[in-house]
């Protein structure tokens, strides 16, 4: 991926990015990492992960500092424990979480079953509520209490960019759990951008149109189409154009006055 930012914009930096094996995660692992953050690759399976991990490595060459692997299962408490634990034993700060993975599990209201109900909730919803409160709880809620209860004016970049859709407020036939999840995940973010103010970190969210990742290609060719018409842009975005708008959403110099925002990054689909 080419530069978007200055060269080495977040070097010293440590940047969590979940659903990284695959598709959107995958790419903003990849220009976190290509502006010089240290990434934390995080997803479900370690054999996918190191070879995107691979992949990572040899797009961008000389790299400063090596990605780390982390498996794990967002929906899982104790996994998202372990998995925050790693980073921080091994790089001693957390600066950014990018809340990606995600799945779908499309049937209409009358077909769906409550078990792919909940999954869907529990990987979207609640993965983003596990990183978000344990990134905290292990680390930048110590910070506070470290400096005396004061609000940590340091200096220090501190972000989450959670993953919505437009279809949260669009709505999208099949995925009454996906837009469920998607419409909290955006009071989600408002609501931890107020609660952690005074760790200066910056919560927002970007809820993109369609996005082609192996995610899109599970609604066929027709689909597809029907999404490229629905758009002003006429067309499908490609992963690394959202990875871009994730790279100014993770930058003070860009973003450093936004919070608790969503970024409707849709190709004009949905006008709010
Ligand atoms: N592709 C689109 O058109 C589109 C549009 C709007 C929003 N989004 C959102 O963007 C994000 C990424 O989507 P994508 O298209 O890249 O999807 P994708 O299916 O290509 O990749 C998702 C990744 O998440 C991982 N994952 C799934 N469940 C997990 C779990 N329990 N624990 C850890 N990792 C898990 C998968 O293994 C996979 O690597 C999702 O939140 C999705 O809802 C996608």
């Amino acid at each position: 991926m080419d530069l978007v930012l200055r060269e080495g914009a977040f070097l010293g930096e440590t940047h969590i990015v979940t659903g990284a094996a695959q598709g959107i995660g995958f790419w903003i692992a990849q220009a976190l990492a290509r502006h010089g953050a240290q990434v934390a690759m995080v997803d479900l399976d370690p054999k996918r992960l190191e070879a995107a991990k691979a992949k990572l490595e040899s797009a961008i060459q000389p790299m400063k500092n090596a990605p780390l692997v982390v498996p794990a299962d967002v929906t899982l408490e104790a996994d998202v424990k372990r998995a925050v634990s790693q980073v921080l034993e091994a790089t001693g700060c957390i600066n950014g979480v990018v809340n990606v993975a995600g799945i779908t599990r499309d049937s209409r209201i009358t077909k769906k079953s409550l078990s792919d109900f909940n999954l869907v909730l529990s990987v979207h919803l609640g993965g983003t509520f596990l990183f978000t409160r344990e990134v905290a709880v292990q680390h930048w809620h110590p910070l506070f209490k470290a400096n005396g209860d004061q609000p940590l004016d340091d200096g220090v970049n501190r972000f989450i960019v959670n993953f919505s859709s437009v279809s949260a407020r669009n709505g999208n036939v099949g995925q009454v759990d996906y837009t469920a999840a998607k419409g909290a995940i955006e009071a989600v973010t408002r609501t931890t951008a107020r609660e952690y103010s005074n760790y200066r970190v910056r919560v927002n969210a970007i809820a993109p149109g369609p996005v082609n990742t192996p995610m899109l290609a599970t609604i066929g060719e027709q689909g597809i189409a029907a999404m490229k018409r629905a758009t002003l842009l006429g067309k499908i975005a490609e992963p690394g154009d959202i990875a871009a708008t994730v790279l100014g959403m993770a930058c003070p110099r860009i973003s450093g006055y936004t919070t608790g925002q969503i970024f409707a990054t849709n190709g004009g689909m949905y006008l709010a």
